[in-house]
């Protein structure tokens, strides 16, 4: 059975003919789990940055399961009529819909014609959010997402008219915007093979054959110029960690499993990051930041399931290091000013691993100037250890530096092409920890192949754009690139956070959440997720701007701006 949730489908007519090139639409391909947006050499959509005109405008961008990409909406806040976000209508004539619609009361199920559509009064939802502009938290500075060994060898196959839809659609403003990326040192998980700098000679304290990169960074490189170029980027902040030692300076002498840096190369692995912000350096392509070391308790707990590179340290053993060896080593040079972020594990390390580094070496912290959390067992805790990691080191960042959906054993190791749900994973997400002090949020893998890889280990996931590697021309544009784009298109560096509310009858079934931010140009964004099979009406309360009254579909997601 084809189930579909029908909402309030008023008759809309998109408007296509004649847009800019800046400006198509989202090319709506059905697929096995929903709906993505094709792109070719020739074609791909893109949305302009929305100018607010005036101090009466309101414009809101949205995106539903039903189809929406970024459609935009405009109105005037003064004039008191409720702005409706019209959902996309069918357009296969032939299209037997049975829609079933449930709220918690009740639930229907229709059998229409969809060209005698029914209009089903699925009593709409009534929630007020307040907006408390004065009341303001964190700046929002960063989003991205990482160019591994498998993106840089994806692309690469890819003609050079889609290798620069790719770099636009997550860089240049009329993209996504991003304005960062994370890259491995050495190799990572989402690679051809494990790798390191100066494998050979082995015990070589002084690393005196790692004078250069290596070809495979040489290509990231070129590539990461051209998505500059494409972008047009002013900066591109990088940040890099290490999976992995050479398997000389490991007890285990060996890519993965129980393993840690052997004490007598501290001050070796040290000089290795240090030797790898030069050569970049070197080559014009600066590193903005580093972490000490991509997911350090997959090599202490996590080795059971991790079959990747990785290297394990206890907390009290990296405070060591960081504290004699690598702290003093990047402070003490030419890339001194290179950020420095702890933990890059899982949320449930917080705040407990920053503790006992402290236990371990009272000075350690100091050289941190952020805290990296992976999303993955986000569930497992709540956000609240976020918020005592951030009441106890205020001052320090807070990123979340690696986000992907197909890790777990009950998932689909790999891409669900135009799955809506994963698209609403990702919503929840940013939602929750923008709530609670992130100041941004780098994804994983920027695209993969229809199985989710390359992966040397087989270990694989989603992302957001999936490239057709089999004809190379084609991309697919997930829902998830849509999610990640409501916050990362919309909030420019230095966008500030700003209290609001829901208020209604919620409950823990009530799929809805806001996050609210004031730009730099001191209007209004707010991102608003209704999660629910229900269209909702939205009285939003503003504290300078009196109440807006909205109506979303079902299934949405949306963009509001306002000033
Ligand atoms: C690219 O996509 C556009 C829009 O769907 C289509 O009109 C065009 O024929 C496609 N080009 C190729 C070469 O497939
Ligand atoms: C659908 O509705 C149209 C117009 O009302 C009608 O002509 C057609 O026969 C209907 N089709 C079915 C399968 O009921
Ligand atoms: C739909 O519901 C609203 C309020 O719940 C009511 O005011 C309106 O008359 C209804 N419309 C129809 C067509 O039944
Ligand atoms: C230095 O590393 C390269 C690979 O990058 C290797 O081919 C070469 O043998 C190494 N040199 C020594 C002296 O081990
Ligand atoms: C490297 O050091 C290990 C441990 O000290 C030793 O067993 C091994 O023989 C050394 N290898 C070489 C090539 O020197
Ligand atoms: C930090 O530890 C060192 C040596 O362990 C000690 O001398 C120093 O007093 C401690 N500093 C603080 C602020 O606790
Ligand atoms: C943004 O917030 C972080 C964390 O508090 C802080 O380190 C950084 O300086 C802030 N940036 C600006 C420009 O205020
Ligand atoms: C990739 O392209 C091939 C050839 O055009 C096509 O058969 C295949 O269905 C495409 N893959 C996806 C996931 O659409």
């Amino acid at each position: 059975m084809k189930t579909l949730c029908i909402g309030f489908l008023f008759a809309a007519i998109a408007v296509c003919a004649g847009a800019p090139e800046s400006q198509l639409p989202c090319d709506l391909r059905e697929t096995s789990h929903g709906s993505v947006c094709v792109c070719n050499s020739s074609y791909c959509d893109y949305l302009e940055q929305p100018q607010l005109t005036d101090s009466s405008q309101i414009v809101v961008i949205s995106s539903s399961k039903d189809g929406l990409r970024f459609k935009k909406t405009t109105g005037s806040v003064t004039d008191g009529k409720p702005l409706t976000v019209e959902d996309r209508p069918f357009t296969d004539e032939n299209f037997n819909a049975e829609a079933i619609v449930v709220d918690q009361e009740r639930a229907w199920l229709q059998l229409a014609n969809i060209s005698q559509r029914l209009f089903i009064n699925a009593s709409t939802r009534s929630f007020r959010i307040t907006v408390a502009r004065e009341h303001k938290f964190q700046n929002v500075s960063i989003f991205g997402g990482a160019f591994t060994g498998s993106v840089s060898h994806l692309i690469e196959k890819l003609p050079q008219e889609l290798q620069d839809h790719v770099y636009k659609s997550f860089y240049h403003p009329h993209g996504i915007a991003y304005n960062a990326v994370r890259m491995s040192i050495g190799g990572s998980d989402f690679d051809l093979e494990p790798w390191a700098y100066n494998e050979w000679p082995r015990n070589d304290s002084q690393l005196s054959n790692f004078t250069s990169l290596d070809p495979r960074d040489l290509l990231k490189i070129e590539q990461l110029n051209r998505l500059k170029a494409v972008g047009q980027l002013d900066e591109l902040k990088i940040m890099a960690a290490a999976w992995s030692a050479p398997r000389w300076m490991k007890s285990n002498d060996r890519w993965t499993g129980f393993g840690h840096l052997k004490s007598e190369y501290y001050q070796t692995w040290a000089l290795y990051h240090l030797k790898f912000l030069e050569l970049m350096r070197a080559k014009n392509m600066p590193i903005w930041a580093i972490s000490t070391g991509n997911e350090p308790l997959n090599g202490v707990i996590g080795f059971f399931f991790v079959h990747f590179m990785s290297m394990g340290w206890t907390p009290w053993q990296q405070a060591i290091w960081l504290s004699d060896n690598l702290g003093p080593a990047i402070r003490n040079s030419a890339e001194s000013k290179v950020l420095i972020f702890g933990n890059d594990d899982q949320r449930y390390t917080f705040p407990s691993w920053f503790r006992k580094m402290r236990s371990a070496r009272n000075d350690s912290l100091t050289y941190l100037d952020g805290l990296a959390v992976h999303w993955y067992w986000d569930d497992l805790v709540a956000p609240q250890v976020i918020e005592q990691a951030h009441a106890e080191m205020p001052n320090k960042m807070i990123l979340n530096t690696e986000s992907c959906i197909g890790d777990k054993p009950w998932q689909t190791h790999g891409p669900e092409l135009g799955s809506w749900q994963r698209g609403e994973s990702y919503m929840r997400a940013y939602t929750q920890d923008l709530r609670h002090y992130f100041n941004g949020w780098l994804d994983w893998n920027l695209v993969l192949d229809e199985q989710g890889g390359p992966n040397y280990v087989k270990n694989y996931v989603d992302a957001p754009i999936i490239v057709n590697a089999t004809s190379r021309a084609e991309i697919y544009k997930q829902p998830i690139f849509y999610a990640i784009g409501h916050f990362s298109k919309f909030l420019p560096p230095q966008s500030v956070r700003i209290e609001t509310r829901i208020q209604g009858q919620l409950n823990a079934f009530t799929q809805l959440s806001v996050v609210g931010f004031q730009r730099p140009d001191g209007s209004v964004a707010l991102i608003i997720y209704n999660g629910q099979n229900l269209p909702v009406d939205v009285a939003l309360d503003d504290s300078q701007r009196g109440t807006i009254h909205l109506r979303l579909p079902p299934r949405s997601w949306h963009t509001v701006l306002y000033k």
